[in-house]
């Protein structure tokens, strides 16, 4: 594999990390405390994953120009615009729900938890997004 392929490998992540969120959204909505856990040591480590590749590619081969034309540019940079900055935001969100949850704090790991698991979600989800429209359905020449 080369580093070109580096940007379906990070859809790849994002995707994988968006699905065990889910799941562990799932496990603690049905009790199960550490199969919850699992899930999201799991999810995190698998953004930590993508977030090197991410930088890794982005040092490599700089940014990738978006070709669409007409409504389907206001469409990809309002996704890439939300996505960014929910993006950026994303980290101290989880940084602290986990810290929360290490510190046995699960009052305020609970409060912090019913803010990062959306948004984080919704950064998973636009990855993916921008991936295809980026790369696939608007593939530069
Ligand atoms: C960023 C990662 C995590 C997210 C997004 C997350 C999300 C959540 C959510 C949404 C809830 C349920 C809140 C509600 O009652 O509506 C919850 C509860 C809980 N989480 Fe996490 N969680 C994360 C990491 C962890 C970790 C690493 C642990 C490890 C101990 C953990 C332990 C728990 C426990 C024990 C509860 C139940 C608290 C209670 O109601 O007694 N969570 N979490």
């Amino acid at each position: 594999m080369d580093t070109t392929n580096l940007p379906a490998l990070n859809a790849a992540l994002n995707a994988t990390s968006g699905v065990l969120v889910l799941l562990g959204w799932r496990a603690i909505r049905a009790q199960r405390k550490r199969e919850h856990r699992n899930f999201m040591v799991a999810a995190l480590s698998v953004s930590v994953a993508f977030l090197v590749s991410y930088l890794t590619y982005h040092a490599l081969h700089g940014s990738t120009k978006f070709t669409g034309t007409g409504a389907m540019r206001t469409v990809y940079f309002t996704i890439l615009v939300s996505h960014t900055i929910l993006a950026a935001i994303t980290v101290p969100l989880v940084v602290t729900t986990v810290t929360m949850a290490r510190r046995q704090r699960f009052d305020r790991h609970r409060k912090w938890a019913r803010v990062t698991l959306p948004i984080w979600l919704y950064v998973s989800v636009t990855g993916v997004l921008i991936y295809f429209m980026l790369y696939q359905w608007f593939a530069p020449a």
